[in-house]
């Protein structure tokens, strides 16, 4: 039998009716439409569900939905002011930290929930903690070195990037730089 839900997801209050073992997954992806929030493996290995619970990081494959009732949940698409990028968003792109992207969303989630605890940890420490967070693409340098250009500091808040971003790939159409020089 459905049950009343009422889920406070990235500051916003949504009331869902869902049975008693939806899984939080796919509450925020196929009933809010938050579908940031990636499935990979759906038995809790691979951290593609990373969301952040009350502030703790928990793979939302294995979260019941109705268990966070009253909590307050951080999803990827929670991170963005507007138009302006997460440092981390940001690092990831500037550092490389993501090819296919399929991993990103937890990959950022996960480093989010790490800096919060431990604002400048150690590689070892990235390391041991991103362990759960699987990525076939990048060969994992990249990701750390993403983390850790934003633990140092590298990486300034508030960067508003993603016109930017748009704006170099049009130009690299029709710049030599490109792959399709119209000049
Ligand atoms: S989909 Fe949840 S850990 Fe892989
Ligand atoms: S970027 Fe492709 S799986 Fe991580």
């Amino acid at each position: 039998m459905k049950r009343t839900v009422e889920l406070r997801v990235n500051g916003q209050d949504y009331e869902l009716e869902i049975e008693p073992n939806r899984l939080l997954l796919h509450a925020l992806r196929d009933d809010i439409g938050l579908t940031g929030t990636k499935e990979g493996c759906s038995i809790g290995v691979c951290g593609a569900c990373s969301v952040l619970v009350n502030g703790r990081l928990v793979s939302s494959c294995l979260t019941l939905a109705i268990a966070c009732q009253g909590k307050e949940i951080t999803t990827i698409e929670g991170l963005a002011k507007g138009d302006e990028l997460h440092p981390l968003q940001q690092a990831f792109i500037e550092y490389g930290g993501f090819q296919c992207g399929i991993c990103t969303p937890g990959q950022i989630i996960a480093a989010k929930a790490l800096l919060d605890e431990n604002p400048n940890p150690s590689d070892d420490e990235i390391k041991e903690w991103m362990a759960g967070n699987l990525c076939r693409c990048t060969g994992y340098y990249k990701i750390l070195e993403s983390i850790k250009a934003v633990a140092q500091g590298k990486i300034k808040a508030g960067a508003s990037r993603r016109r930017d971003l748009r704006q170099a790939k049009i130009q690299s159409l029709y710049t030599s730089e490109g792959l399709h020089d119209r000049k």
